[in-house]
């Protein structure tokens, strides 16, 4: 494993965080992939660590996929319910933290419905933070593991790749951690979506912004299908979600017009016949469960590389 650090103590979000420290974490995954290939597939780096997973809003992949990294590296897992903790009764998230850090933890992996939620604990806590999604604000491991899968299977530098980023942006928490993560490493970045889901200040992104899918995707090497946020939606933003799917909806008449090896992805759940097609999401262009898998190894690297150095204690 690489002897390189990081310059980051948290992942909260990929806003400001150097190419250089992508990289890394982009080549150690690529190891852990590797030893996700072995029949036996653990090893003890993180031995002696102990890693809390607090999932206050649903997750299938990201909770799974952090859970599985951490077990892979022999770390100690302890995974918070709030439908069976004190949250319940009102105990608030900096208390709760406290009251966990205090039974010694080393690391949290968080992810909240609230903005900002990971950065407040990184304030507040002196354990290590890796965010899981917050909110509307970051998503930064589905952004690294996005990243990955476009490493893996383009065959040019990200200076020279071209991506579209489509759907609702308003509200995307993988929206913004795949234009930060693109833009450090240089790539061409634009967002297709209905004017009513792109945010105000938007062109601060400095990023290109497409109301027309068809026109967007003309010189789109990779194309990142985002689901539309039913639980976010505060009701008029879209007409309906068949409009949906005939304007901004990605279809296998729709690829037809678009360069034969662009990459299709989709960082889950999905939404079949709203944003992406059942034929597009599972056809031969797809990436989307390479995806998945590049999730474990992207947390395994995370974990690895922002783990505290332990010292053996003996007797
Ligand atoms: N991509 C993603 O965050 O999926 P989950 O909500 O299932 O974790």
């Amino acid at each position: 494993m690489s002897e390189k650090q990081l310059s980051i103590k948290h992942l909260t979000g990929l806003e400001g965080v150097p190419a250089d420290d992508i990289r890394l974490i982009l080549n150690t995954a690529d190891s852990f992939r590797e030893i996700l290939e072995r029949p036996i597939k653990k090893v003890p780096t993180l031995t002696g660590v102990t890693v809390v997973n607090f999932f206050y809003e649903a997750s299938t992949r990201t909770r799974l996929s952090f859970e599985m990294a951490e077990k892979r590296l022999n770390a100690d897992v302890v995974n918070f319910s709030t439908s069976t903790s004190s949250a319940k009764k009102g105990e608030t998230l900096k208390d709760t933290i406290r009251n966990i850090e205090a039974m010694k933890i080393d690391m949290v992996v968080i992810r909240h419905g609230h903005s900002g939620a990971p950065d407040y604990l990184a304030r507040v806590t002196d354990a290590i933070i890796l965010n899981a999604g917050d909110g509307c604000h970051e998503h930064p491991t589905q952004g690294l593991l996005d990243l990955l899968t476009m490493r893996q299977n383009l065959k040019k530098p990200f200076k020279d790749l071209r991506v579209v980023l489509v759907g609702d942006f308003r509200h995307s928490r993988v929206i913004r951690s795949n234009i930060w993560g693109l833009k450090a490493l240089g790539a061409s970045v634009a967002v297709c979506g209905p004017p009513s889901l792109i945010p105000a200040g938007a062109t601060a992104f400095d990023i290109d912004i497409y109301d027309d899918l068809d026109e967007a995707l003309k010189d789109a090497d990779v194309v990142n299908v985002m689901r539309i946020q039913l639980e976010r939606q505060e009701g008029g933003l879209i007409p309906s979600l068949r409009e949906y799917n005939r304007t901004f909806g990605l279809t296998s008449e729709r690829l037809k017009n678009t360069k034969k090896d662009l990459l299709i992805m989709h960082p889950g759940p999905i939404n079949r016949g709203v944003e992406i097609d059942t034929d597009v999401a599972d056809g031969p262009r797809s990436v989307i469960l390479q995806q998945v898998t590049n999730g474990v190894a992207i947390r395994m690297a995370s974990l690895v590389l922002l783990a505290p150095q332990k010292e053996a204690v003996a007797g």
